[in-house]
């Protein structure tokens, strides 16, 4: 794909032919390396090199940084597309935006010149690093990595842990406490660079799914971070961390969507052909109520996915929501139809040398990051609601 014709991607035209190229690429690079990727649990360079070639790093990126300038439901289609296929390089995508959006959203437009097109040409790979040990739902309250100023630089220490791609990055936008009075409002969002003094990567996980997606500790000894690589004010980092996920979630929905219909796809073809009982088992009414309650979940979550996705694109103030909705509906979905995937092929389904068993295995993280399913529960319940507050002392309860 010539990076002037999609350079100027923004109608549903350009958007049909951004997702023309994504599938043949998929069906010619991508889908030919799934199983080969998940056995190596290798970072696949050779495709992330392929969607850099064919600007599909940086499509929700504003153009003036050298982003595509395209629409978020192009982004998640893009994603769901790929993850039909493989969801770990799917997420090569997804994390790209994940690790460029603090920038996007609360750096300065020196800071966006630096970093954004180097991350929109593929040039540099991104990552986002929120959670800790003792810190995962409870990513304010329980932080721990302390960032002191010292002149014009803060001293880093702390370590993150659960990084996607936290290996491979170039850059990193971490969030740290810089006043521990201050509770989320004492916490700031910096650009750690690959090489910083006092920055490495520690363990490597070792996963039960998206095992091309290498997931790193990071580990900051008194590491110096320039005062400029600060995003936004400091006190601002956890709002900006927030905002981010509202962003960032929909691209996990399509995560989940794309390895949902992926499953399906396959399932459905298998009940057309596999005979049982003299007939093939998509004819039994036992795997056509399965196949239906499949499809009836996937277009669903589609639907509240797609509807997220032009929430992102309007900015609208009701974005929170339907990012939790369209995430938690498309983990689960993800997670049921591979599981009912694997049971219409049977004893196949159980074998690697069919790809529902590994669509299962990459399904179960899409419940757990980005929010587990249960915080997304919170965060939906809490624009009904409201967060409750403790009455100041003294004060009657009524
Ligand atoms: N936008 C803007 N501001 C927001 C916000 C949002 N969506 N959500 C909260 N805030 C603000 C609040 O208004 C509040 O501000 P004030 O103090 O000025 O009132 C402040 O942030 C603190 O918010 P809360 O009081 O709601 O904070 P909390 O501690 O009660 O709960 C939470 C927040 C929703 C539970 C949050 O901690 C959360 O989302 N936890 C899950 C973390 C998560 O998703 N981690 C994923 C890591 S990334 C990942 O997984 C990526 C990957 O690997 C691919």
């Amino acid at each position: 794909m010539s990076s002037a014709s999609i350079h100027t991607a923004a109608s549903s035209e350009e958007e049909a032919m951004i997702l023309d190229v994504v599938r043949k690429l998929v069906a010619e690079k991508v889908a030919p390396r799934a199983a080969a990727i998940d056995e190596s649990g290798e970072f696949p360079w050779d495709i992330q090199k392929v969607f850099a070639e064919n600007d599909l790093l940086g499509i929700p990126f504003p153009a003036e940084y050298g982003g595509v300038g395209g629409s978020f439901l192009t982004y998640v289609k893009v994603v769901e597309e790929v993850a039909k296929a493989c969801a770990s390089s799917s997420l090569i995508i997804a994390v790209q935006e994940l690790g460029a959006l603090p920038i996007i959203i609360a750096g300065s437009h020196e800071q966006k010149q630096r970093f954004i097109p180097k991350l929109a040409s593929g040039e540099w790979t991104g990552a986002y690093a929120l959670t800790e040990a003792g810190s995962g739902s409870d990513a304010a309250g329980s932080m721990r990595t302390r960032a002191e100023k010292r002149g014009d630089t803060y001293i880093l220490n702390g370590t993150k842990i659960w990084i996607t791609q936290g290996s491979v990055a170039d850059i990193i936008c971490v969030f740290a406490v810089t006043d521990p009075s201050k509770g989320p409002n004492g916490i700031s969002a910096f650009v750690v660079e690959k090489g910083f003094p006092g920055f490495k990567v520690g363990k490597l996980e070792k996963k039960m799914g998206i095992r091309g997606s290498p997931t790193v500790e990071l580990i900051f000894e008194n590491c110096e971070v320039p005062a400029k690589n600060m995003l936004g004010e400091e006190g601002t980092g956890f709002k900006t961390a927030m905002k981010v996920l509202d962003k960032s979630r929909p691209g996990i929905a399509a995560q989940a969507v794309g390895i949902a219909q992926g499953a399906l796809d396959y399932a459905t073809t298998y009940a057309q052909e596999r005979i049982a009982f003299g007939k093939p088992i998509g004819q039994q009414q036992g795997i056509q109520f399965m196949l239906a309650d499949m499809k009836l979940d996937v277009e669903s979550a589609r639907l509240l996915l797609y509807e997220a996705a032009r929430k992102c694109d309007g900015s609208s103030a009701d974005l929170t929501l339907w990012a939790a909705l369209a995430k938690l509906k498309a983990g689960d979905t993800a997670m049921s139809v591979t599981t009912d995937a694997v049971q219409i092929l049977g004893g196949f389904g159980y074998s690697v040398e069919y790809p529902v068993e590994r669509m299962m295995r990459d399904a179960k993280i899409t419940q757990i990051y980005e929010g587990t399913q249960q915080i997304q529960r919170l965060v939906i319940a809490r624009t009904m609601v409201g967060k409750w507050k403790p009455p100041a002392n003294g004060a009657p309860r009524t």
